[in-house]
């Protein structure tokens, strides 16, 4: 070529989530008789979860009225009735909030809003990430920043919460820090914030003068008597804050794409302001998000049945919180939290549990080969090690902790298993796989 194509930091977007995959259709090309259960997706409807029956009879009746309104673009900051359906949404949970729709921005899944909020945050500015934390976030942050992605941890041993103290070191040391994340209930942790660790965030925030990110999608999947505390009404008149929401996940319909960015306390600051109006244009270049998720949001959400609907799929999620916890627990050398919102759990090998050197048995000779092929790179983190072997050895595919920048060693497994036989057999063959490689 006359000139370099590719780009130079395309190694810093990771997304381990979906890199896998690649592995288990090597694996399943080798072994088509190997069952494979995913417990690394986040994806309800992949797990057989049920779309609703209302919600088809909305999604119908929305194809066949009369004008096929849903076939064509939509205003590219989002359909401006379903922006002013959002902020009566954030209303209802928090009738303090001041927005208008205006402040609202629909996105092509909120995986796409995430990535174009990271695109016009100004050069040199960085946003802090929880460790671990969703892929997307340190990715994309990474990537636009050309830099290894900046951090503060969430402590396994409190349950998941931020370690505030971390998190201060961390604002001390790097000044280039403008916004922090948050992502509340967590992904990958499961772990759902009090009220008073909003608060400590939010004053952290105001006293270094921050941005704050919280992302959201989970906010409707808490369970186990948790209750989300409402940062937008904490945060109120005091700092900057985009909150981020999308229906992949309570209503389900991750295939649908549709999420959304909230602009609140836009008159704080001006610098603030002018990221906002930045994202508002960069918007315009997407031309829209898809239409027919948008025309039918609000139905959906204000449907009679929906509130049953998701109460229902919490009970479960609460069930196998508790399940898995168990299981998982009983295994020497790995801890444990809890998941108490969204559905996933992040499991933590204890320090120096993982050697390079253990092995789980793998029928297949191929697979055993091509595993150990893969293994023998000196780089490999020792949690992805292990799923190499859990993958080939039991068909379990789960994603590595490493895999969400996590300074710990562990793995997260999804908890949407609805039959509960199989929930039954999939974490009894997990439990006894992670033992028998600990003591391999
Ligand atoms: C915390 C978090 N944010 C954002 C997303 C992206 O969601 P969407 O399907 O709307 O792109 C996910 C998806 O798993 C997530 O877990």
């Amino acid at each position: 070529m006359r000139h370099a194509l590719a780009h130079p930091y395309a190694h810093l977007l990771k997304y381990e989530i979906r890199e896998i995959v690649d592995f288990v259709a090597e694996v399943s090309a080798l072994d088509p008789v190997l069952k494979i259960e995913n417990e690394n997706i986040g994806d309800p409807i992949a797990k057989g979860w049920p779309v609703p029956p209302f919600m088809k009879e909305i999604l119908k009746a929305e194809i066949d009225k009369p004008g096929d309104k849903c076939f064509g673009y939509t205003h590219s900051r989002g359909n401006i009735d379903t922006r002013k359906w959002i902020v009566s949404y954030a209303k209802r949970f928090c009738p303090t909030v001041e927005l208008d729709y205006e402040d609202i921005l629909v996105t092509n899944g909120l995986g796409a809003g995430i990535s174009i909020l990271y695109q016009m945050i100004g050069d040199g500015a960085r946003i802090i990430e929880p460790s671990p934390s969703y892929p997307t976030h340190g990715s994309m942050e990474s990537f636009c920043s050309r830099q290894a992605p900046l951090t503060y941890k969430l402590d396994p041993t409190k349950n998941w919460e931020p370690d505030l103290d971390d998190l201060r070191a961390q604002l001390d040391a790097h000044p280039e820090i403008a916004g922090l994340l948050m992502i509340n209930p967590n992904n990958p942790t499961g772990a759902v914030y009090s009220k008073e660790t909003v608060e400590n965030l939010v004053k952290i925030a105001e006293e270094y003068k921050l941005m704050i990110i919280s992302d959201e999608i989970y906010f409707r999947m808490i369970y186990n008597g948790y209750e989300f505390a409402q940062i937008s009404e904490i945060a109120k008149n005091r700092v900057p804050l985009i909150v981020m929401r999308g229906l992949s996940k309570d209503v389900p319909w991750p295939g649908g794409r549709c999420g959304w960015l909230e602009f609140h306390n836009t008159h704080l600051d001006s610098d603030y302001k002018a990221l906002c109006d930045a994202v508002r244009k960069r918007v315009l270049l997407e031309v829209c998000a898809g239409a027919l998720p948008q025309a039918v949001l609000p139905a959906i959400y204000d449907h009679g049945e929906f509130e049953g609907w998701l109460n229902q799929n919490n009970e479960l999620l609460a069930h196998n919180s508790q399940v898995i916890t168990e299981k998982l627990n009983a295994i020497p050398g790995l801890k444990v939290n809890r998941t108490n919102g969204a559905f996933y759990m992040m499991p933590i090998f204890e320090e120096g549990m993982l050697k390079p050197t253990q092995t789980l048995p793998i029928a297949n000779e191929a697979v055993r080969k091509l595993v150990e092929q893969k293994v023998s790179d000196p780089a490999m983190a020792l949690d992805k090690r292990f799923v190499y072997y859990l993958i080939a050895s039991t068909g379990i595919c789960v994603v590595p902790a490493t895999g969400f920048f996590s300074p710990y060693y562990g793995f997260r497994v999804t908890t949407l298993t609805r039959d509960p036989a199989k929930l039954e057999m999939v974490y009894e063959t997990l439990a006894k796989a992670i033992a028998q490689y600990l003591a391999s």
